[in-house]
């Protein structure tokens, strides 16, 4: 295992990430990621985006691709609810003499090594997990270990990013955190072209005509603004091709339909079928914005508890999007 020695202290360093992963289609989100990382000035600094978008809309696959298009390493973190400021930064490890040994997070690795960091899925961790990078974030570029006793400055070529979902089970990233992850570069859902060709990269042994079947199925969810993405026509197509393979003959279009009908019902639930027909939407996801409004009544509640009898009769019937953490507890409040 790598180590190096910083003010006296040794750090054990963690291994990068290696994936096949190329960006297809979207030209301009990479563009956007790329020109934030980059310096085009001595005096100039880099940028540390967060890349916004649903989940499996291909958010983690940017930042891979895009690092990789730099030839960069990469250090993937994943954040969880449980993300403690030391796991993002310095852990310390008891070794075998039961020494104690500073294991630095992939993170700080990259920091380092001068490479990439994705802190992938950044709104699932807590504020005080946020705050210890707050230096990072900034044109000071360092983070601090309390439990190492050191301070770890990030390499010239070191750039980060986070991704962020956009759905209910995320905490709201406080303002001051948010104002450092600049600039927002969204993925949206891609065209039709771009997705077929999306899917025949991830699945390069699949039909042509199942692929272009499960493409309009996502394109019409799309449109409905059901939120299928990638990621689930991936699934449905895998899971189809799984469920053929006991056949001794190519899929026949009926076949086709009804294992399409199968792997669907399997992967997302019974409702996605309406899609097709256009009878029915998927629950949309929230946004933040529909988050605030839950909050808002969240906090009424409260307030009626607090300050006397609660009659109960709050309409609360309506589509009930999550306000919950990973942990059951609200989403914190986002101020304007
Ligand atoms: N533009 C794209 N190019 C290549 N693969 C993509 C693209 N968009 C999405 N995917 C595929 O979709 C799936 C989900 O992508 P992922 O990056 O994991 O989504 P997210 O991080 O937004 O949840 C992966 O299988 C990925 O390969
Ligand atoms: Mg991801």
């Amino acid at each position: 295992m790598d180590s190096i020695t910083i003010d006296g202290v040794q750090l054990f360093l963690s291994n990068p990430t290696t994936l096949e992963m190329d960006w297809i289609g979207q030209p301009d989100v990479m563009e956007q990621l790329l020109a934030a990382w980059a310096t085009i000035h001595e005096a100039d600094l880099p940028m540390c985006p967060r890349i916004l978008g649903q989940p499996g809309s291909g958010k983690t696959t940017l930042a891979y691709a895009a690092a990789k298009k730099i030839n960069k390493e990469v250090y993937i973190f994943q954040c969880t609810a449980d993300t403690r400021p030391e796991d993002l930064i310095i852990t310390p490890v008891l070794g075998s003499k039961q020494e104690i040994r500073y294991h630095a997070s992939s993170l700080v690795t990259a920091m380092i090594k001068g490479a990439i960091c994705i802190l992938d899925e950044g709104n699932r961790m807590p504020e005080k997990s946020w705050a210890s990078l707050a230096p990072l974030l900034d044109k000071r570029r360092y983070v601090e270990s309390i439990l190492a006793g050191i301070q770890v400055k990030a390499h010239p070529d070191f750039r980060v990013c986070v991704t962020m979902n956009q759905d209910a089970s995320v905490f709201e990233i406080p303002d001051y955190i948010g104002s450092r992850l600049q600039p927002k570069i969204t993925v949206t859902y891609p065209s039709r072209e771009n997705e077929i060709a999306i899917l025949k990269y991830n699945i390069p042994f699949a039909q042509k005509e199942i692929i272009e079947y499960v493409v309009d199925f996502l394109q019409k969810a799309h449109k409905a603004d059901a939120a299928y993405s990638i990621r689930d026509g991936v699934n449905i197509t895998r899971f189809m091709l799984k469920l053929a393979a006991k056949e001794d003959h190519p899929m026949t279009s009926d076949e086709m339909k009804s294992y399409f009908k199968l792997a669907t019902t399997k992967v997302l639930d019974e409702d996605a079928l309406d899609v097709l027909d256009g009878t029915k939407k998927r629950k949309k996801i929230s946004f933040p914005g529909e988050i605030n409004k839950q909050l808002f009544k969240i906090d009424d509640l409260i307030d009626k508890l607090d300050h006397g009898p609660f009659d109960g009769d709050d309409d609360d019937d309506e589509d009930n999007t999550g306000v919950a953490d990973a942990r059951g507890q609200p989403a914190r409040k986002k101020k304007k």
